[in-house]
């Protein structure tokens, strides 16, 4: 195994996988994220849907859709037809759930499957988007592929994802901070290789840092509101949440992010 995930304390990366899964499906993180789990937000999905191009009759595959909020907008926006695949199966039932609250289940529909081993044809889509999540893949070389073998010719790649530049800090490795897409993000130039390397042609890089300090300020903001819930009972979250903990973890992430060791950037890539 890989000796990064090996010093996580998993069993090996499906566990890793699993585990990632099942933070993002949990009530906890729509406490703390709301249903849009990325820096930016939706308004950030809607400006990469523009720019890769997308249009009415077209087909997107959304890789790591989580509750679904990106699919829905881009199919209000664009009217293409989307298809989200994420690890969690209880995401997929909550995101096939909003989809139809939404008005446009005829339009988007979510699978259950692992990115490293998308549950699609070859060649079926105009185009693939993966948000904040191509950083928590524990085999990030075999998911690039995926998103070159799902296209068709000339289809276009829209990523948008965590950025480091150093190395990571102490307090900001570990599980937790994995999970976070944190402690495996990567530098810029390391997700255009991976693109490249996987035969695509990267087109663009788009910086948006401020968008990831907004996002950390806010998740700061949501934890002692969240605290102070649990306090007076009025939410419940499971017994696991340790809001010392996660409180470290957001201030060491603030840190980091005013010292520009961390920001938030878009890719886009097309298959020759
Ligand atoms: C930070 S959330 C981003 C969700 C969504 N893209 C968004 O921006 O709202 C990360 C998502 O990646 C999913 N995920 C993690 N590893 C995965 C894998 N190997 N295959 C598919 N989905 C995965 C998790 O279940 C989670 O929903």
């Amino acid at each position: 195994m890989d000796s990064k995930v090996d010093a996580l304390g998993v069993a090996d990366t499906t566990e890793l996988k699993s585990c990632c899964a099942t933070v993002y499906q949990s009530e906890w993180a729509r406490v703390i994220l709301g249903d849009s789990f990325h820096p930016g937000g939706l308004a950030l999905t809607e400006h990469l849907g523009a720019t890769i191009g997308l249009a009415p009759g077209q087909r997107l595959l959304d890789v790591a859709s989580g509750q679904g909020a990106s699919a829905i907008r881009l199919a209000e926006r664009f009217g293409c037809t989307i298809v989200g695949v994420d690890y969690g199966d209880e995401s997929v039932r909550n995101a096939t759930a909003a989809a139809t609250a939404a008005g446009v289940g005829q339009l988007v529909t979510f699978q259950q499957g692992d990115a490293e081993r998308l549950p699609v044809a070859d060649g079926s889509f105009d185009a693939v988007i993966c948000e904040c999540a191509f950083c928590t893949f524990p085999d990030k070389p075999t998911a690039a592929s995926e998103f070159m073998r799902v296209l068709k010719p000339g289809g276009r790649v829209g990523l948008s994802d965590l950025t480091r530049s150093g190395a990571i800090p102490t307090d900001l490795q570990g599980l937790l901070a994995w999970i976070a897409c944190i402690a495996d993000a990567q530098p810029l130039d390391e997700y255009a290789r991976y693109l490249r390397e996987a035969g695509l042609t990267v087109n663009l890089v788009e910086a948006h840092d401020d968008a990831l300090a907004a996002m950390v300020r806010e998740i700061q903001g949501k934890l002692l509101g969240a605290e102070i819930m649990v306090k007076l009972k009025k939410i419940d979250l499971p017994p696991t949440v340790d809001f010392d903990q996660a409180k470290r973890m957001a201030r060491a992430a603030a840190e980091a992010v005013q010292a520009k060791h961390f920001g938030y950037a878009v890719l886009t890539a097309t298959k020759p």
